[in-house]
């Protein structure tokens, strides 16, 4: 090799280590921006590319993004469905049936509020192609929770993997999804749990869905709970939310706590916080 390209490649070569020991890329090719600087770049940066993922009418679409520095995929989805009576696959009807984009970015900031926002994709408003909907941070998932029981696989630390699971549960009830399903329970390279689609979620019911799914909780994210406010809550979804959906919000939180309280007073503190 040419003495000069053989230079060249040395300062490249170090200043990609530089780049990587400072934390701006890291080995899995991920870039490690703040929250905020995922936001914006959902926000700004190009579409460059854009497949569908799957057959479903109203299946998100994937697109790759740049912004001339950094080039990352995110899933956009655009449904936005009001019905006032739905036909349920599982059998039954819902009334004021909604399916829309907008409860994905309500779910975001709510994990925010919560000090959850590394279990949720951040999720931004965007116009694709002429239709407004939401726009996720790709996360780097190796498989999700259908494949992961399907194939019978399991985490290697089993305590870390439930402490995980236990917070989404708590966020599940939280946000009343009605159409929980465990392809929107997505696990990262090192069993990281991530919970994405919230599109069916956040009804206008005041009882908890599935009390029974609530049997461990963290501290932190109890803490987080209690502390919740319905006008900070109100004002960060407001494009998002109606006043009604923050109430019903507010009103399963007070659930959740109480049930955590009882349970605590019934078993102890050390079999129910960690
Ligand atoms: N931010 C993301 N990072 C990685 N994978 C994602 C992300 N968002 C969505 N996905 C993947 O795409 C799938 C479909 O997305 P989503 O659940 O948001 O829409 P959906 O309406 O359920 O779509 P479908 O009808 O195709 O299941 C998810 O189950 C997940 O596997
Ligand atoms: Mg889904």
């Amino acid at each position: 090799m040419h003495f000069f390209q053989l230079q060249r490649r040395r300062l490249l070569s170090a200043c990609l280590s530089l780049l990587i020991c400072s934390g701006l890329v890291n080995g899995a090719d991920q870039p490690s921006l703040t929250k905020d600087q995922i936001k914006q770049f959902l926000l700004t940066a190009k579409v460059i590319a854009s497949h569908q993922s799957s057959k479903g009418i109203t299946s998100p679409w994937r697109l790759t993004l740049s912004d001339g520095t950094i080039t990352h995929d995110a899933s956009f989805q655009a449904i936005d469905e009001h019905k006032t009576s739905m036909q349920l696959a599982t059998g039954g009807t819902e009334l004021n049936f909604v399916d829309s984009y907008k409860y994905n970015i309500a779910a975001y900031a709510l994990a925010e509020l919560l000090g959850m926002d590394d279990m949720v994709p951040v999720y931004v408003e965007r116009k694709w192609q002429g239709n407004a909907g939401s726009l996720s941070w790709w996360l780097p998932v190796k498989m999700d929770e259908a494949d992961r029981r399907k194939q019978q696989i399991f985490a290697p630390d089993s305590d870390a993997w439930n402490k995980q699971m236990y917070k989404i549960r708590v966020f599940d009830q939280l946000v009343y999804d009605n159409d929980p399903n465990l392809t929107n329970v997505l696990i990262g390279q090192n069993w990281e749990l991530y919970r994405v689609d919230f599109s069916r979620a956040f009804r206008l019911k005041k009882d908890l869905r599935n009390p029974d799914d609530l049997v461990r909780c963290d501290r932190q994210l109890l803490e987080k709970l209690k502390a919740l406010d319905a006008a900070q809550l109100a004002e960060k979804t407001k494009h998002y939310l109606s006043k009604d959906e923050v109430k019903a919000v507010m009103a399963r939180r007070d659930k959740i706590v109480e049930r955590f309280q009882k349970l605590v007073a019934e078993k102890g503190e050390n079999e129910i916080l960690y």
